[in-house]
Parts: structure tokens; sequence; C-alpha cells
């Protein structure tokens, strides 16, 4: 009775992450997967099981039972759904990331702050379907409607000097634009620094870092970012409508937004880690990966920084991830901040 009970309470707990992992990544067990199976596995019913199933039907999966083989799942939610980010996550060998699923929230990044200050685990990942107050860099806001999009921030208490962790907004962008290109194979992701991710010049993906430091060093880093996935352009508000897009609108197949979702947390994740193991003065080869995705090397642009305005042509990031601008007779100047417009790019 003993082992039942608990088997009981495991299947209440896990039996979700639990029946999608068979069908979900790396531990997937084949297309089909027997009921009967999952049952003695589990330590419950057929019936429960198929309860189960049923209550996933309601989220927004699809089982299809073929008698002697099993069950197939056949349509996965378009929206998120944390059982299946876990999962999808797992799949990517991320087994210690706390994931949090808010179908709504005034701004992820907000949420992982107030998280991590309750004393949360970290790292964690924030993902929400729609932000009531979702901000952008330069005090903007980023349109968070409810629709086919992630909102997500990957939160981390570091406890490091704030200096360890310079240029990780710029390999943020590289590693998503290295980990999102499998999925529009057709078309070239682009990085507009310091961390807009683009496709034929229009922009899908931003990405604010937030930190909270105090005199001994960082106590709370938040990776944000925003991330067209299938949602509609023409729910985008007027002013960003025709800068906008998605990265479904460029893909060749239909996008599983779970999938994207996992994959983009994995990213950050991959570019903290990366940054961490980077020598303190930068020398992290940082100005060679951003080149293969730069879409301003080369082009005539505008650079603005509180009052001061200066024109050039960029020429590429340095390691510590500033801009290089060839002013002419003023030289090469590194900028660590500001706005960039070019005249086709704004
Ligand atoms: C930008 O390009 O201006 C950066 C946009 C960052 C938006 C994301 S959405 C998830 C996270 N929560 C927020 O409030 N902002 C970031």
């Amino acid at each position: 009775a003993e082992k039942s009970n608990s088997a009981r309470r495991r299947f209440l707990d896990e039996g979700d992450r639990i029946i999608l992992r068979s069908f979900v990544g790396a531990d997937a067990k084949g297309a089909y997967v027997s009921g009967a199976q999952l049952a003695t596995e589990l330590g419950v019913s057929r019936p429960a099981i198929w309860g189960r199933f049923k209550r996933l039907e309601g989220e927004g999966f699809a089982f299809e039972g073929v008698p002697n083989r099993g069950y197939r799942l056949v349509r996965w939610p378009r929206q998120l759904h944390t059982a299946l980010l876990e999962e999808e996550l797992r799949a990517l060998g991320e087994t210690q990331v706390h994931v949090f699923y808010l179908p709504e929230v005034d701004s992820t990044n907000s949420e992982a702050e107030r998280q991590l200050t309750y004393g949360r685990c970290s790292p964690l990942a924030v993902f929400s379907s729609a932000q009531t107050a979702g901000r952008g860099r330069m005090g903007r806001s980023w349109a968070s409607a409810a629709d086919e999009n992630v909102y997500l921030s990957f939160g981390l208490r570091p406890n490091l000097p704030s200096e360890s962790l310079r240029g990780l907004t710029l390999w943020a962008g590289i590693f998503l634009a290295r980990g999102l290109s499998p999925y529009v194979e057709s078309k070239k992701i682009e990085l507009k620094w310091p961390n807009d991710l683009r496709i034929d010049g229009k922009k899908f993906g931003g990405i604010l870092t937030e930190a909270k430091s105090d005199t001994d060093g960082m106590r709370t880093l938040i990776i944000g970012l925003g991330l067209n996935v299938n949602g509609a352009t023409e729910n985008f508000p007027d002013e960003i409508r025709n800068k906008a897009t998605t990265l479904g609108a460029h893909a060749d197949r239909p996008l599983l937004i779970n999938r994207i979702a996992a994959r983009a947390a994995h990213c950050l994740h991959q570019a903290y880690q990366h940054t961490l193991a980077q020598p303190p003065e930068g020398k992290g080869g940082l100005a060679s990966a951003w080149r293969a995705w730069d879409c301003l090397a080369g082009q005539s642009i505008n650079i603005r920084r509180f009052d001061t305005q200066v024109r050039g042509v960029a020429v590429g990031v340095d390691d510590g991830g500033a801009l290089l601008v060839d002013c002419g007779s003023d030289g090469i100047q590194a900028f660590q901040a500001g706005e960039v417009t070019t005249q086709g790019i704004t």
C-alpha cells in the first residue's frame, strides 16, 4: 500500500512530465508509447494514464492511439506549457533550471527579480505568454500582447564582480543566432548592435539585461528576451508593424513554441557560462564571433548617446563588446552604449 501510495503521489506531482518525457527529446522511446507500459512504469492503472492523456488534450496536446502499437503525440500546444518546457529543457541537458510559467505577468524581468529576491533557486527561467508592462531598452516598452510569442527572463545570482560579465548581452545574441538559425534555414539571422535579433532587416527579438549590484558585487542578474515566434504581425502596434517580424514567418516548417522557448533559454544559459569562462580582460573572441552576424559592419550609421550624436562607419565590435565606429579624421571610436540608426536600418 505504501508503495502504491508513493507511486500515486509521484504520478500526481510529475505525471505530465513523465508522460511527456516518453514522447519528447532524448528520453523518447520512439514514435509510439505503450499505455500499458507507462502504467506499469508509473505504478498506476491504465485508466489513470488515459485520464491524464485526456487532461493533456485539454491543454493543447493530441494523442493518437493505434491498437497493438500504443500512443503517438500528434499535436503540440500552441501556447507555452510548464511540463513541456521542462521536458524540452531536459532534452537539451538543462536539468538544473527552475521553470516558472505564468500565462500573464507585468514583466518577466520583474518577476524573475522578485523570485530571486524571495530566495528562489537559481538559475531560473520565467516564461510568459503576455506582459502588461514589458520593458525594452532605453526606457521603451516591449509590445507583449497575448499571442504566440515568448517573453522569457533567465535569472541568476552570480555573486561576482560586475566586470566579469562584460560582453554578456552580445554573447547572448550570438548564442541565440547560432541556436535559432537551424529553424530558419533559408534565411540569415542578423544582429544589430547591441542586442537586436533580425531577419530581412526586421526585428524579431530583443534582449534586456538587468543586474542589481552592491559594493561586494553583482547580486542578481536577469537576461530578458522578447522573441516573436508565431504571433501575427497584424497584432503588433502600428509604430512597429513595419519594422518587426517573427521567427515563424521565415521558418520552413511550423515552429513548436515550447521547443523554441526552451532552446532560447538554453542559449541564454550558454551565453552566461561562456562569458564567465572568459579571462577578465575580455579576450574571448567576441569581436570575431560577432562578425558572423553583424548587420551594421560597413554601414554609415548615426550613434546617439544622451545628448551627443556621432556619425561614422560601423566597423565591428571589440572583445569587450563596444561598437567601433570609424569617424574619419577623428579616428576609430569605441561606444559602450548608445542607440544606432542607419538609413534603411532604424
Ligand atoms: C529591446 O530590444 O529593447 C529589449 C526588449 C526586451 C524585452 C524582454 S520581454 C521579456 C523580458 N521582460 C521585459 O520586461 N523585457 C524583456
